[in-house]
């Protein structure tokens, strides 16, 4: 085998689909995508190159060929924002929303966050690790191999710890990438309920800084909202993250117009999440400090929120968004970024190449890694996706069937069906 040949090639696609580049994409930009018939050659982990398939195969006669059978090959999806390592699940709370019942009146009720809370501190690391391996089985299923992962359902720093030390776990031994993030700031926890300021004491004074050095955590996280963590404290709290040395993800402006984009501009945040309430001077911030904002469209659905992203005015004003699941037991039990496309498109107006872009290489930029993944070109992670659909406009179009067909990770064909 000489040094140019292929050991994997990707063959019979009816198309590829990509966007271009290592940068998150913006403005007229993000409407662009390549989709054209081709193969894609694969040396160890990484792409040698998207082209012509007689020449591709000519250059590499001893490469193994997985059959694309007519269907489109996508880079593998990037998850922007997931909440995956729980105990239990949260169906009852679905069932009263449907009922009217909203998120804040349930968790002000001691349900919401705090019942996984309880959930997380009975289970053992080795449960969690369990529980994790099996969403990152159904990760890969719908298509995701890079996900970024919460902690944010232990909140003491020993049921923190234990939290990203299964999200350690989990990446050494699963193909799925994770990418780690303390979400140490996700509600005050029970024993604090009387006394919230000790609890933001505690995160800036011991929690930060003792995960801050475990090295075990990548990005800093907070839920910003009024009946969680207000302005004044977040900033605090984000101030002191961010001198420990973790980046910025913040949950903010998803249940009211606190100021939230604000003040993730404000504090250079890598990304801004959620953001159904977010105002103009909010998007104008964004804009200017560059920070990513990480769209959900299914939580609002979930929530039974009528409220939407004013995803069309952030295209507008030159921000770069990203798309995600949010999977968690509470606001939104799916994992399927397929669907998540389908409701950017039906929901937030997105084209299937605002979505594709948003869901990939927009999403690997919030996470630090768009150098090395959220395209198909020469040089990057072979992580992609083989559908079960005849073009591109399919990931809009089509609703409630798992179009994949087959996942390669790090140039492995992992899942095959
Ligand atoms: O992103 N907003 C806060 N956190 C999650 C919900 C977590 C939960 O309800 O368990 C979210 O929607
Ligand atoms: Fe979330």
């Amino acid at each position: 085998m000489n040094a140019d040949s292929a050991d994997l090639l990707v063959v019979g696609a009816a198309a590829v689909a990509t966007g271009r580049g290592s940068e998150a994409l913006r403005g007229t930009d993000l409407d662009r995508i390549d989709e054209a018939p081709a193969a894609v050659a694969i040396r160890g982990d990484r792409i040698l190159a998207v082209g012509d398939e007689a020449e591709l195969r000519a250059a590499s006669p001893g490469a193994a060929c997985l059959d694309a059978r007519g269907g489109l090959v996508v880079p593998g999806f990037v998850d922007a924002h997931t909440h995956p390592v729980f105990a239990g699940t949260r169906e009852d709370e679905f069932e009263l929303r449907t009922r009217g019942a909203t998120y804040v009146e349930i968790a002000a009720a001691g349900g919401g966050i705090l019942s996984s809370v309880r959930g997380v501190r009975a289970a053992s690391e080795e449960q969690l690790l369990a529980l994790l391996l099996v969403r990152l089985d159904r990760f890969l299923e719908q298509g995701t191999t890079t996900v970024e992962a919460k902690t944010g359902y232990g909140l003491t720093l020993k049921d923190e710890l234990k939290c990203l030390r299964v999200i350690a776990s989990a990446n050494a031994s699963h193909p799925v990438d994770l990418v780690p993030t303390f979400l140490g700031a996700h509600d005050v926890p029970p024993e604090f309920r009387d006394t919230p300021a000790r609890y933001v004491d505690l995160l800036i004074e011991e929690l930060i800084p003792a995960v801050a050095a475990s090295g075990l955590a990548e990005y800093f996280d907070i839920f910003t909202e009024e009946h969680v963590f207000g302005l004044a404290d977040s900033r605090r709290i984000l101030l002191a993250a961010r001198e420990a040395g973790l980046r910025l993800r913040l949950h903010v402006d998803q249940l009211t117009p606190l100021g939230g984009a604000e003040l993730a501009a404000e504090l250079g945040a890598r990304s801004a999440d959620h953001l159904e309430f977010v105002s103009r001077a909010g998007i104008e911030a964004l804009a200017a400090a560059d920070v990513v904002p990480v769209l959900c469209p299914l939580v609002p659905l979930y929530l039974r929120v009528a409220r939407e992203v004013p995803a069309r005015e952030m295209i507008a004003a030159g921000l770069a968004p990203a798309l995600a699941t949010d999977f968690n037991p509470g606001s939104c039990y799916t994992q399927s970024m397929p669907e998540v496309l389908t409701w950017a498109a039906l929901r937030l107006r997105f084209t299937h190449a605002e979505a594709l872009n948003a869901a990939t290489l927009n999403a690997a930029a919030s996470l630090d890694r768009a150098a090395d993944r959220g395209t198909l070109e020469p040089g990057k992670r072979a992580d992609l996706a083989v559908l079960d659909v005849p073009n591109a406009k399919f990931l809009c179009y089509e609703m409630g069937r798992n179009p994949v067909r087959a996942v390669v990770k790090d140039g492995r064909v992992v899942l095959e069906r």
